[in-house]
């Protein structure tokens, strides 16, 4: 059979071994700093993170080049952290700085150090396969409210995917459609921009009155929609400058989606929110735990969606699906070396959906879906 009556494949390749090139947040800062080292598994092996006495965290290779003991059993001495096995003690720049037995360290005692950026409270590695240090330009953007004293601390998410890669959740960017189905809105406006490194999701959305569970709590006014700026500044962080529309009046908040691979088939995926204490919001703190909580149900729907669903690199789109494969290629700038990046993966993309035929449909869903309920 060949033409229309031809049954599509779907087309796939293994997902990569590589990892991303790019700053990859690992939470929250103070949650490294309670004196002990944490051991973190990402990019395909285990690290070692710790704060020295002088405060600052610091991202080792997670196993001793002595005799391979797990730095992450070991003890912050100083600025440094001492191996459980023969105490041999290794700097943040990853170098051996003393062998309390010896009378002096092997000239090549060096191991594996990992770039580290702190900023806005939040602890951020630098993964490069091809080993080169951060370009001074390669940053990430100042979040001005997680400093500030008119706005919450982070309510903060961790949840480790196992099954997916990571692209999976970067495809969320342009899917327009899933928020219907998978999540508790729609989109009435949505649009998309890709230049360079960041990659932009702008959206207006409106609540679905037939799932939305916060509509239902007494005593809180209706939420009428959102406005949401997101983008993602390189391949794993993105900052969404959120607003709820309510009744009464908005809330304004940013809310962080970020993630990092354990493996080629799993990933951390966090998240957390700060809102700005607003004259009308009586609990600031309540609120931002509240929205972090429904946040926290529309990613678990999502997680169940890529659990069980197929890696596929051909797929098959209608007029109203964002640009999925605009997005890949732009994703792809991250897989490869620096010096094979193109100006298809980096140029300026832009595209809006036209949500006109969307939103008919979906209303008319809503509108039967509580007509249905009514009657029964
Ligand atoms: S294995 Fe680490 S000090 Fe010997
Ligand atoms: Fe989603």
């Amino acid at each position: 059979m060949t033409g229309v009556d031809e049954v599509r494949r779907i087309e796939t390749d293994a997902a990569p071994t590589r990892f991303a090139r790019g700053w990859h947040c690992l939470g929250l800062a103070k949650d490294f700093r309670n004196g002990t080292p944490h051991q973190v598994k990402a990019f395909g092996q285990e690290l070692v993170v710790f704060a020295g006495a002088d405060g600052k965290i610091n991202v080792l290779d997670g196993f001793c080049r002595h005799m391979g003991g797990n730095l992450a059993q070991g003890t912050v001495k100083g600025n440094e952290i001492a191996c459980p096995f023969h105490d041999w003690r290794w700097g943040g720049d990853g170098r051996c700085k003393s062998i309390p037995y010896a009378r002096r360290v092997p000239l090549r005692a060096r191991t594996g150090s990992w770039p580290t950026l702190e900023q806005d409270n939040l602890l951020f590695v630098w993964n490069d396969p091809q080993g080169n240090p951060p370009p001074v330009d390669v940053t990430i953007p100042i979040i001005e409210g997680a400093t500030r004293d008119d706005w919450t601390d982070w309510v903060w998410y961790t949840t480790v995917i196992e099954g997916a890669h990571c692209r999976e959740i970067v495809d969320n960017i342009v899917d327009m459609a899933h928020f219907f189905y998978v999540h508790y809105s729609f989109p009435t406006y949505f649009k998309n921009i890709f230049e360079g490194p960041v990659a932009t999701q702008l959206q207006k959305g409106v609540g679905r009155e037939d799932a939305r569970p916060q509509a239902t709590q007494s005593g809180v006014a209706k939420m009428v929609g959102n406005t949401s700026v997101a983008s993602y500044h390189g391949p794993s962080f993105m900052i969404d400058d959120l607003t709820y529309h309510y009744e009464d009046a908005d809330v304004e908040s940013v809310l962080i989606n970020c993630h990092y691979p354990i493996s080629e088939n799993s990933f951390v995926l966090q998240y957390g929110i700060i809102v700005q204490k607003a004259a009308h919001l009586d609990d600031p703190e309540g609120m931002a735990r509240k929205m972090g909580d429904f946040i926290r149900i529309g990613f678990e729907q999502d997680v169940a969606i890529w659990k069980n669903k197929a890696r596929i690199d051909n797929p098959l789109l209608c007029e109203e699906d964002g640009p999925v494969y605009q997005l890949r290629r732009w994703y792809e700038q991250f897989y490869v070396d620096v010096e094979d990046v193109t100006a298809e993966m980096t140029e300026r993309f832009e595209f809006e959906i036209d949500t006109t035929r969307p939103n008919e449909a979906w209303r008319a869903e809503v509108e039967a879906n509580i007509a249905a309920r009514a009657s029964s």
